[in-house]
């Protein structure tokens, strides 16, 4: 086992940079705060750096908290919340658009235990760290359902299944990650048409969550839209709930 590899399951922190600046310009500001000067003058305009600096850093230190939460916590919770969405049989085949070290597909591969689940990834370090396929391999080993699940190298806006071929389609915080609109819409209308009729797709973000409810109606699909828990979910998620008839 590589030496990188850990001995229980490690769903890795989301956005790692993201998470380091808050906690790294928070300090900075906080010290600026508590050792700098109590008054700057700047020709005729004196300003008071301690009180803009503290509140900077208490909001920068609060969100990278909220974040820590989130990534150690609470998203396990936001995981279950969101397959309690549809009602399994047991025999689904699924599919996770950006499974990153597997979260979803091996808390869905758990409750197939007929069926099977594949994930695809780009396998983004920036969105995801330590994020590989060897990685996520190792925690579905470590999870139990290795046999049940496969794992591709793809990217959301061009896969290659056929058409109708999964009855449920997860994906939480993968999508914002496409940052042209077009692509982001050709990787929604791929959900579409590899989702079977009677399937149900729930699609997990903290932004264009609208975009994906109004594509989805576009496409014919049954929308509603539901929050993750407030507390547990920072940055704060929406699902969007998508069927197709
Ligand atoms: C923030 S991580 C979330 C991973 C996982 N869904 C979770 O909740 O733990 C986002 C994931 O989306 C993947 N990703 C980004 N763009 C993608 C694309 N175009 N196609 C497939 N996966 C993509 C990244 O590689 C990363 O693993």
């Amino acid at each position: 086992m590589p030496a990188t590899l850990s001995v229980k399951p490690d769903y890795g922190v989301d956005a790692p940079a993201v998470m380091r600046n808050l906690f790294l310009i928070g300090a900075l500001c906080l010290l600026i705060a508590v050792f700098g000067p109590h008054i700057i003058t700047l020709g005729q305009v004196s300003i008071l750096p301690k009180p803009m600096f503290g509140w900077t850093a208490g909001f920068l230190l609060v969100e990278g908290f909220l974040f820590l939460f989130y990534v150690k916590v609470g998203k396990f919770y936001h995981r279950d919340k969101m397959l309690s969405l549809h009602t399994w049989r047991g025999d689904e085949l699924v599919l996770d658009v950006g499974c990153g070290r597997g979260l979803l597909l091996a808390g869905a591969a758990k409750l197939i235990p007929d069926g099977h689940a594949t994930g695809i990834d780009v396998w983004s370090n920036v969105d995801m760290g330590g994020n590989s396929a060897e990685a996520t391999h190792h925690n579905l080993k470590l999870e139990g359902v290795e046999s049940r699940t496969t794992l591709l190298s793809e990217s959301a806006a061009e896969m290659t299944f056929p058409d109708a071929t999964f009855d449920v389609i997860v994906s939480n915080l993968c999508l914002h990650n496409i940052y042209d609109r077009p692509t982001r819409l050709r990787a929604l209308h791929e959900i579409v048409r590899v989702l079977k009729p009677g399937g149900t797709a729930l699609i997990s973000d903290y932004k264009h969550t609208g975009e994906y409810a109004a594509e989805f109606v576009d496409c014919g699909l049954a929308v509603t839209k539901k929050r993750g828990d407030p507390i547990t979910t920072f940055p704060p998620l929406t699902i969007v709930i998508a069927r197709k008839s």
